[in-house]
């Protein structure tokens, strides 16, 4: 199972409409806060720079449009692509990652940074908590938000039904039923400081 996986600065990005399609275009003026635009631009661009190299399609006729969870559609050419892939995007930066033999792909960027108890003893089940530390609790965010994309659910599962343990995601409620229909596949969970005081988490599922 392989994955390729690009990062880009949000601050060194090609003008929108270099990059974007006449519909990412239309969807794009309709975003209105500025950290927001940047951001779709930014996941867009990493994702048309790795599907570029394994399509040989140029930026406009690779299309990413949004669908009603959240999940964005692949589009190369005019047809849907059956080239797994994921985004993510934070605090400056944007992540995007392509696999052709592994057909489920999730992942997740995030700044590792001190939060509030409250937040892990909310976001997390006990079973989860085996270590402690910033670094720790960032890692498994991102873990479990890898996972949820994965899955195609985002976040609007109750998160304590995906539980990454040690590395071993688990699922519980409406995230077991979501991943029965998928076929049970074997997830590997690649965890790792893609970028200086950022964690990072490849879900790729076979
Ligand atoms: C999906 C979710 C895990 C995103 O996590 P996050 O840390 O907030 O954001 P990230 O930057 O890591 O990821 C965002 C990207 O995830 C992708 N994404 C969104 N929903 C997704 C889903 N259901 N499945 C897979 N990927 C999804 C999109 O590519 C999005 O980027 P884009 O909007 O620029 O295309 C989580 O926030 C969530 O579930 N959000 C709810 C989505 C929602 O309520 N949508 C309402 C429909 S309008």
């Amino acid at each position: 199972m392989s994955c390729q996986i690009k990062e880009v600065d949000l601050n060194r990005l090609p003008p929108a409409d270099d990059i974007l399609s006449e519909r990412e275009y239309a969807f794009y003026q309709t975003l209105r806060f500025p950290k927001r635009r940047v951001e779709w631009l930014g996941g867009r661009f990493a994702l048309k720079e790795l599907v570029r190299g394994v399509t040989k399609a140029v930026w406009q006729e690779i299309e990413l449009l949004p669908g009603v969870t959240g999940k964005p559609f692949l589009w190369v050419k005019g047809k849907s692509s059956p080239l797994a892939f994921s985004l993510t995007h934070s605090r400056g930066w944007a992540a995007a990652a392509v696999s052709e033999d592994t057909p489920f792909l999730g992942i997740d960027l995030e700044k590792i940074e001190h939060r509030i108890d409250a937040w892990a003893k909310d976001f997390f089940h006990p079973s989860e908590l085996t270590g402690t530390g910033d670094a720790f609790l960032t890692a498994l965010w991102t873990q479990k938000e890898a996972v949820v994309k994965l899955l195609g659910t985002g976040l609007s599962l109750n998160s304590y039904d995906v539980r990454c343990i040690n590395g071993t995601p688990s699922f519980f409620g409406a995230a077991l039923e979501v991943y029965t229909q998928m076929g049970t596949p074997a997830i590997t969970l690649q965890t790792s400081e893609l970028i200086p005081g950022f964690m990072f988490t490849a879900a790729c599922g076979q």
